[in-house]
């Protein structure tokens, strides 16, 4: 048993788009292996440097940072289509992809019916729908979960595959016809074209939990990068508004194959307000003018799928619930800067609940859909902080407002994000993070 604890997880502390791509390709340097741990491509983390601007789906945001080892985990499910596009288009884009990249040979595969039936479901269930990706996320660990699932490993054995995937997909192809009226392209033909993915993927395919171990053993750190947020873990979440995995660090565990005894830090990344893309509970959005700015100047557009992202004032409640689930060391802050031009910022402390004070999320959507925010209000700081890194630069009322951040929550803020690129963070002196980056940990 390794207790090194070399490992570090970065979960989404909200609903998802929290700014975990930043945050990890700004520290992956500090890290000889980057994870995946759970999700799909329902993801999209921006990695900006210079003038370049990835949007990551299922490749660790490691890929950038030369020396680095990416892992995509057993807890993921992956479309191979997905994933080879991601592959040529960081190519294409001049960044190397080879030996840098393992696929977990564990990873449950997407398949094109896996897809259909997300859109039909969707579409079936009119106003009420979940407002998914649409890219089969959750009919692809409903597969898993009842083991009619088709892994990695199968996906490169041709008869193998072909033997597992007949049946499954012919399946699916019934129950789209039968109940949806939709029609699944022809089985041979998926089978040609997965064959092909599986012969261009099978160079990235190992037994990542045994090499993390290994790896592990011999010193490496580890930094597990999650998907989408605690608000969307299939337990912890506003169910039934919510992804298919474990989004929490406990993912990571699951989700990579390690104990939790490798673990030294887990770090969640949140924004200084919130946003979520899909229908579901939000007691804190904003329907105004105040909203529409927020979600402007922080370009709040889905990554994925373009949507325009819900916004609203940051949430203590959500945030609090993040820290107990997670348990987590510290927050990464981000977007500060985009509150800059506000006369007053708000942090919804409490919800009131049919006359009710209530410090927790109720576990039925409706219920929490009745929720009203109990907020506490602060003075903006109207000054760009944009880029700014040095904390002692800050304007007194945007410290304020981290101050009053940290004690709502009851964490410390570890890194402060005023721009989407590298260099424009905070990271505070004497915090978990700091302790990571330093050079004498190494
Ligand atoms: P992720 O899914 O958690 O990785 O987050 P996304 O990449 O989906 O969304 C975060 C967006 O905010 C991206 O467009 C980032 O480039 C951007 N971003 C990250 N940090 C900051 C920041 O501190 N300020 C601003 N203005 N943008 C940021
Ligand atoms: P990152 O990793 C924000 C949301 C979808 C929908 C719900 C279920 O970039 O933070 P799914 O396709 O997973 O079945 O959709 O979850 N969702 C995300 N929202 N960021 C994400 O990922 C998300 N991944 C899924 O919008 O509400
Ligand atoms: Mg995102």
């Amino acid at each position: 048993m390794n207790n090194s604890r070399n490992a570090v997880v970065i979960v989404g502390g909200q609903w998802g788009d929290e700014g975990k791509g930043k945050v990890v390709d700004l520290i992956s340097p500090a890290f000889d292996v980057v994870a995946r741990f759970q999700g799909g491509h329902n993801a999209g983390h921006t990695v900006k440097f210079e003038d370049r601007h990835f949007a990551l789906r299922l490749i660790p945001s490691g890929i950038c940072r030369k020396g680095v080892l990416n892992v995509i985990g057993n807890g993921l499910v992956v479309d191979p289509r997905a994933l080879l596009a991601e592959i040529a288009s960081l190519r294409a884009a001049g960044v190397p992809v080879g030996e840098n990249l393992k696929l977990s040979d564990r990873a449950h595969v997407i398949l094109p019916t896996h897809a259909l039936l997300d859109g039909a479901r969707e579409s079936a269930l009119g106003g009420a729908n979940i407002g998914t990706t649409s890219r089969g996320i959750g009919p692809a660990y409903e597969s898993k979960a009842n083991r009619s699932g088709i892994r990695v490993a199968d996906l490169v054995d041709p008869d193998r595959f072909v033997s597992l995937a007949r049946p499954l997909l012919s399946h699916q192809a019934a129950v789209l016809s039968h109940f949806y009226g939709v029609e699944a392209p022809s089985v041979d033909e998926t089978i040609e074209t997965y064959l092909e993915c599986g012969r261009d993927l099978a160079p990235f395919v190992a037994d990542t939990r045994a090499l993390l171990h290994e790896r592990l053993a011999a010193g490496a750190r580890l930094l597990c990068e999650g998907a989408q947020g605690v608000m969307l873990d299939v337990d912890h979440g506003t169910y039934p508004f919510v992804t298919s995995s474990s989004c929490g660090p406990g993912g990571a565990c699951t989700g990579l194959g390690i104990p939790p005894s490798v673990i030294g830090a887990v770090v969640g990344i949140m924004k200084a307000y919130t946003t979520r893309v899909g229908s579901g509970p939000f007691p804190t959005e904003l329907f105004d003018e105040t909203g529409e700015r927020i979600r402007n100047r922080g370009n709040e557009f889905g990554t994925v799928t373009g949507r325009p992202r819900r916004v609203g004032w940051f949430d203590a409640v959500v945030a609090r619930t993040s820290l107990k689930v997670g348990g987590l060391d510290a927050i990464a802050l981000t977007k500060m800067d985009v509150l800059d031009d506000h006369d007053e910022v708000r942090i919804c402390v409490a919800y009131e609940i049919n006359g009710r004070t209530v410090t927790e999320v109720p576990a039925r959507s409706d219920q929490y859909e009745a929720a009203r925010p109990v907020y506490r209000s602060f003075p903006g700081w109207k000054r760009s902080i944009v880029g700014l890194d040095d904390l002692s630069k800050l304007p007194e009322a945007a410290k304020a407002y981290v101050a009053a951040l940290e004690e709502t929550v009851g964490a410390p803020i570890t890194l402060l994000s005023t721009g989407p690129k590298r260099e424009e963070t905070i990271v505070r002196p004497g915090t978990v993070l700091d302790a990571w980056l330093s050079p004498a940990r190494r």
